[in-house]
């Protein structure tokens, strides 16, 4: 395991927390180097923090002159970078991608695992601004700890207290046992929903946004995988990585066609589209018309009733467990479906996990508005034969990183 762990230390009056948590790192071997922020130096000297961790405390973009790019070799140096604290000011630059000293270009060139524990005024904490940018940075895979509620250094009482150094290690902790579960493995992940054309202009589909396998494709990136992400129409960016081949497709039949290409090398997949289950049976090439279309309609109670003629789509996950059975595949592949229920999640669940021959389902309500379609969080239950585990609500990219945890734990296991 890479035992290294980058630490931003901004200016905060808590930074003189951060001692703690270097202590606590190194106490457990892991390596710590710490990137100060000018402001940071006001409030906290160097030494302390060179000192603590062992190593020279990096401060300057050009303060290095055996590494003439320092922060793309700092960026490189640890799987995990922890901000802590990090400021109101320094969590709006990150979601805004500034870069203006140190610790932010570090930031913007990192691809590891970057957690950050903000300590602000409860006002500066709670403004639209700093929330909006959280949510914006957690939809991109940054794990941003809630502030605590308490007494802050202004006087003022509320949440915006830099959570305990305990909790901030343990979570460095994670990470870091985490950052290389996936190395070498490929993993296989649908994504959003299809779209099954009419015509050019109608289609059949359904709410699936796409968050949650996007999520999945971050968090497994993190890990180490390569990944394959096979998308429907989402409006969201595909994650950029080296790593990362993505896949963009329309119709289900596409899904299925991608997938069963991909799958042959696969360790694991992910199958979080929501797939349409029907396709027209006639696809027009031209926009129908709704006088030719009504020639097929007639008139039932007072409306005019037209039939469609819906056929329907393979089921791909059962393609892939059918051919995994069948040798065509990895044996030792991990076959994780998701089931979106509004009702009866359990046992619409557990049939789907029977019938799809599935090793994990990922059940969730999307009836909640807090966590269905499109929602920035998700509250799920992974169902396998070998038992249940709930992950409790939390960011759409957590989740994906406790279900990728909890799935390399149960199958390097067994
Ligand atoms: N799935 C699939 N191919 C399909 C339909 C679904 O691979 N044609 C996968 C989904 O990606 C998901 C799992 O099967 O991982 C369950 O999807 P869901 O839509 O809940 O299942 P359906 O079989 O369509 O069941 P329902 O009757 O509830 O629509």
């Amino acid at each position: 395991m890479d035992k290294r762990v980058l630490l931003g230390v901004t200016g905060s009056i808590a930074a003189y927390k951060a001692c703690e948590l270097v202590r606590l790192l190194v106490k457990e071997d892991i390596g710590v180097q710490v990137v100060m922020t000018a402001h940071a130096t006001e409030l906290m000297g160097p030494a302390t923090f060179r000192s603590l961790s062992g190593n020279p405390v990096a401060l300057d973009l050009f303060d290095d002159p055996g590494a003439p790019i320092h922060h793309i070799e700092l960026a490189q140096s640890a799987p995990v970078f922890v901000i802590a604290p990090c400021t109101a000011n320094v969590v709006n630059k990150l979601a805004a991608g500034v870069a203006d000293d140190l610790l932010t270009t570090t930031a913007l060139a990192f691809t590891g695992r970057l957690i950050l524990a903000p300590a602000a005024n409860t006002q500066m904490y709670l403004d639209v601004a700093t929330q909006e940018s959280i949510r914006a940075l957690q939809a991109r895979g940054v794990t941003v700890l809630t502030a605590d509620n308490g007494e802050l250094a202004c006087g003022d009482v509320g949440p915006g207290r830099l959570p305990d150094p305990r909790v901030i290690a343990d979570e460095a902790r994670r990470a870091l046992r985490s950052s290389e579960a996936l190395a070498g493995r490929h993993v296989v992940i649908t994504a959003g929903p299809t779209r099954e054309d009419f015509d050019p202009v109608r289609f059949v589909s359904n709410h699936s946004t796409g968050r949650m396998g996007y999520a999945l494709a971050r968090a497994a990136l993190q890990m180490g995988a390569t990944v394959t992400l096979i998308s429907g129409p989402v409006s969201l960016p595909a994650p950029v990585d080296a790593r990362l081949e993505f896949v963009g497709v329309t119709s289900a039949r596409e899904m299925s066609a991608a997938v069963l290409q991909a799958a042959a090398t696969a360790d694991i997949v992910l199958a979080a589209a929501a797939v349409a289950d029907f396709r027209p049976r006639i696809t027009s090439e031209v926009k129908l018309k709704k006088y030719a279309l009504s020639e097929l309609s007639e008139l039932r109670e007072g409306e005019t009733v037209i039939t469609v003629e819906l056929v329907q789509n393979p089921d791909i996950v059962t393609q892939l467990s059918e051919a995994r059975a069948a040798g065509a595949l990895k044996r030792d592949l991990v076959l994780v479906g998701f089931a979106a229920e509004t009702n009866d999640v359990d046992s619409n669940a557990r049939e789907k996990l029977a019938s799809k021959g599935l090793d994990f389902i990922v059940a969730n309500d999307v009836s909640r508005a807090d966590i269905g379609f499109g929602a920035a969080e998700n509250e799920v239950l992974v169902i396998s034969p070998e038992g249940d585990t709930p992950i409790a609500k939390a960011s759409k990219f957590e989740v994906a990183w406790q279900l990728l945890e909890l799935i390399t734990q149960a199958t390097n296991a067994s």
